[in-house]
């Protein structure tokens, strides 16, 4: 036990919130999986158990690891029920704030009054939801990187009221997740990674409205010449249109920065419904 820490819920099964929610039963945390949607779950439980089981084809992990990490993990749409026993909570739900502000108010109703409640938005400060419930001080961000199965990096950013007790018991549940800790002493919209990822996709998205390149170009360049994992654009299929174009629409409406503005090439796709990879057409079309 971490900190105290027994159980975990994650709340949202997308594609970050169910492979956050698997780190968490493979760090030996029971925890618990919350979505609206019963589909939603049905196919984070298949995704999650066809990547453990190839794990351990593999050799990656142990049979043993596996089954017991599968036995702590529970899935559920009861969100009331899901956190009544709760030590902590990492919420993964969509990047919308005013959403997120009445999970939060939620969470703040029926969750025991010592449960940490944090919040894997990339672009949302906890400070403006913190004050959605009675304890502020128990609230902050704990960003993930996708996907969370795979990336060591994890940004651990307090608001000003965020108590230092909450900030060492974030960081304790980090280490205990086998993540790398990016701690940040203060707020910034989009915090350390996503700054720097934004910088060199805003660049890519311009060379390529430029008609400098083809964006697949764009990405050999990335790759070949930088040694990234994956070019900007495939990144983006990655990571979700909806979700680059929703960060920074956030961070405009934030901080009122026109430079903030999602990209208008972004926009195009965002506004087709191209999202990448989850809708099979993004930068790339994808194979069903
Ligand atoms: N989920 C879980 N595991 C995955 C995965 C996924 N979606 N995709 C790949 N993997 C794992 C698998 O274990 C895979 O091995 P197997 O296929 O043998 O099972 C292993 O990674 C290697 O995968 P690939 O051979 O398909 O490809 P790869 O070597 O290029 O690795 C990658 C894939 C790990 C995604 C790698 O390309 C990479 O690191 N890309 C960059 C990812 C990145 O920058 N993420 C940050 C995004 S920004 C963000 O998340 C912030 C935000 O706020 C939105």
């Amino acid at each position: 036990m971490t900190h105290n820490i027994g159980h975990i819920t994650v709340i949202g099964a997308g594609a970050m919130g169910s492979q956050i929610a698997m780190v968490s039963a493979l760090a030996g945390f029971s925890t618990t999986v919350v979505d609206i949607s019963q589909d939603s779950l049905d196919r984070a439980r298949q995704q999650l158990w066809s990547r453990v089981d190839r794990d351990v084809e593999k050799g990656r992990r142990t049979a043993e690891d596996v089954e017991q990490a599968k036995d702590r993990l529970v899935f559920s749409t009861q969100q009331d029920e899901a956190v009544a026993h709760t030590d902590f909570v990492i919420e993964a739900a969509i990047e919308d704030r005013s959403i997120k502000r009445d999970i939060f108010a939620q969470l703040d109703k029926t969750a025991p009054a010592h449960a940490i409640l944090t919040t894997n938005s990339s672009n949302i400060m906890s400070s403006q939801i913190a004050d959605a419930t009675n304890r502020p001080d128990k609230v902050c961000n704990m960003h993930f990187f996708n996907p969370a199965l795979v990336m060591a990096g994890v940004e651990v950013v307090p608001h000003a009221g965020t108590s230092q007790e909450t900030i060492e018991t974030t960081i304790a549940v980090t280490e205990a997740f086998g993540k790398d800790i990016i701690e940040l002493k203060q707020e910034i919209p989009g915090f350390v990674a996503n700054r720097l990822l934004n910088a060199i996709r805003v660049e890519a998205l311009n060379l390529y409205d430029a008609g400098i390149a083809d964006f697949e170009d764009i990405d050999q360049a990335a790759r070949s010449a930088l040694r990234h994992p994956m070019g900007p654009f495939e990144l983006m299929d990655l990571v979700g249109i909806d979700v680059a174009y929703l960060v920074r629409m956030a961070e405009y409406e934030q901080t009122g920065n026109e430079a903030a503005k999602p990209h208008p090439k972004l926009a195009e796709k965002y506004e087709a419904g191209d999202y990448g990879r989850k809708t099979g057409q993004g930068w790339y079309q994808y194979a069903e």
